[in-house]
């Protein structure tokens, strides 16, 4: 069967769909949670130098390949080199994954825009925020249903193939969403008390820096930036074939850790005012939790509250849209299926997983999964702390790691430069400092990054 492959019409709808991808759950809800778990500002600036010098060369490393290829994640490997075709079968299990918990979070994000508009409760202030969170996602039914309802508008948007249509609303809304995560961040400085949560994120303190700051920046990087699982393989294989990419690259990096850093900064005071210092190791959720509490401390907060869910949603849809377009494709192309039977196909095994990952909050809470790493052997956790980590420190760096070893000592990283810059118009310097970091660097990092992951333990993600 000869499938009929889209094309961007324009620089600007790669660009548009891409950053979508990146922008997402992961900067508002698990950035704060990670940046608490793992010590702050030292974190932080590990974070930073991951996206810059590791993080954005492999996003560049993943294009050329979708480029040159033109087919999805695995059929790109079945062009270029049958042999490490597994690259691309592990960015679609970490896709698998991820989409599962994703939709449940984006479900928790849908019951918050509800509750802004409808529920008494959320707003008389009778529960606080934190009870209020902990008390919807430990009821066994309800966040199912949210996070069907999301997995549902996914499904529809992509068999319908419209999902360009809504990069463009929310690319045009974006500068909205910075602009109230700006006047929370201007809210949460000008607490009274702030202070401690300030100098928690930027005091850059090397003692609370260990294996696990190293193995946390690593995954949260990846994940943020939507690297090591072939999504840019994917959109970069839909890209016209002139033009450069590293600028967008780097906006699209740019802007991504921006949000990330920004959603920390209105996060983290308050967590402190309201859960105090105990509160930073609680992890995910703070989103849920602190920053209804920054929107009420504004006046008109409960509108900027709802704006700003309803932004989140977005956000969270158009990169979950990322994610199942990359597995769809793959589906359409590789097993010649139509687009909505591939659709399905995918989501209902995936829909299963997500059930797991929503009860082991509530009813499955005590139902734990084997987790293994050599110095404390097998240890038995909750599921979603089991998912999480199976992503984010294990398959996402091993498949950031396939894609730096096949285009640095399989393909070449020559032939992966023409199509990153097919007009060499860049100085010679970048394209011997990519192909270090590609060969070299990014492949020894993610290794030490893995050996701690199963041979160091690692808390809890
Ligand atoms: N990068 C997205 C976020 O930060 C999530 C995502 C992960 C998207 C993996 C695509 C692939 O929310």
């Amino acid at each position: 069967m000869k499938h009929n492959r889209g094309q961007w019409i324009s620089n600007l709808g790669f660009v548009l769909a891409t950053a979508g991808s990146a922008i997402g759950l992961g900067n508002i809800w698990k950035f704060p949670g990670k940046v608490g778990l793992y010590g702050g500002g030292a974190f932080i600036l590990t974070y930073i130098l991951i996206v810059i010098l590791i993080g954005l060369p492999i996003r560049l490393a993943e294009f050329a390949i979708g480029r040159a290829a033109q087919r999805n994640v695995v059929g790109a490997f079945h062009v270029l080199n049958r042999k490490w075709s597994f690259v691309g079968g592990i960015g679609i299990l970490n896709l698998f994954v991820i989409m599962s918990y994703y939709c449940v979070v984006g479900g928790w994000v849908l019951k918050y825009v509800i509750a802004y508009l409808t529920d008494a409760d959320f707003y008389t202030g009778t529960v606080t925020y934190q009870e209020y969170f902990s008390g919807f996602i430990s009821k066994p039914v309800e966040p199912l249903v949210w996070g069907l309802v999301f997995l549902i508008l996914c499904i529809v948007i992509i068999v319908k193939g419209v999902s360009d249509g809504i990069e463009k609303v929310s690319k045009k809304l974006m500068p909205l969403f910075f602009v109230l995560l700006i006047a929370c961040v201007v809210r949460s400085f000008t607490l009274p008390g702030a202070k401690e949560g300030i100098s928690f994120m930027f005091r850059v303190d090397w003692s609370s820096f260990n294996t696990d700051t190293l193995v946390g920046a690593l995954g949260q990087a990846f994940f943020s930036i939507s690297v090591g699982m072939g999504i840019l393989v994917t959109y970069g294989s839909y890209a016209a074939k002139e033009g450069g990419m590293i600028k967008s690259a780097m906006w699209i990096c740019g802007l991504d850790t921006l949000a990330a850093l920004l959603s920390a900064s209105a996060i983290i005071p308050m967590v402190i005012l309201t859960l105090g210092q105990d509160g930073l190791t609680m992890g995910g959720g703070f989103a849920f939790m602190a920053l209804p509490n920054v929107f009420d401390s504004l006046p008109g907060g409960r509108i900027f509250g709802l704006i700003f869910f309803i932004l989140l949603f977005l956000a969270a849809l158009t990169s979950a849209l990322s994610v199942l377009e990359t597995c769809v494709a793959f589906m359409i192309e590789e097993w010649n299926m139509s687009r909505r039977r591939a659709t399905v196909i995918f989501s209902i095994p995936m829909a299963v997983l997500s059930i797991g990952y929503s009860l082991s909050q509530s009813a499955a809470r005590n139902i734990n999964l084997p987790w293994f790493d050599l110095s404390s052997g097998i240890q038995m956790l909750p599921m979603n702390a089991v998912m999480e980590k199976f992503t984010d420190n294990l398959m996402i760096p091993l498949g950031a790691l396939g894609f730096c070893l096949f285009v640095g000592w399989s393909w070449g990283t020559e032939k992966a430069w023409k199509e990153i810059c097919p007009d060499g118009n860049v100085p010679a310097f970048f394209r011997h400092a990519w192909s270090f970091i590609i060969r070299f660097l990014a492949p020894a990092v993610i290794l030490m990054i893995l050996y701690f992951t199963l041979g160091k333990g690692q808390g809890l993600s």
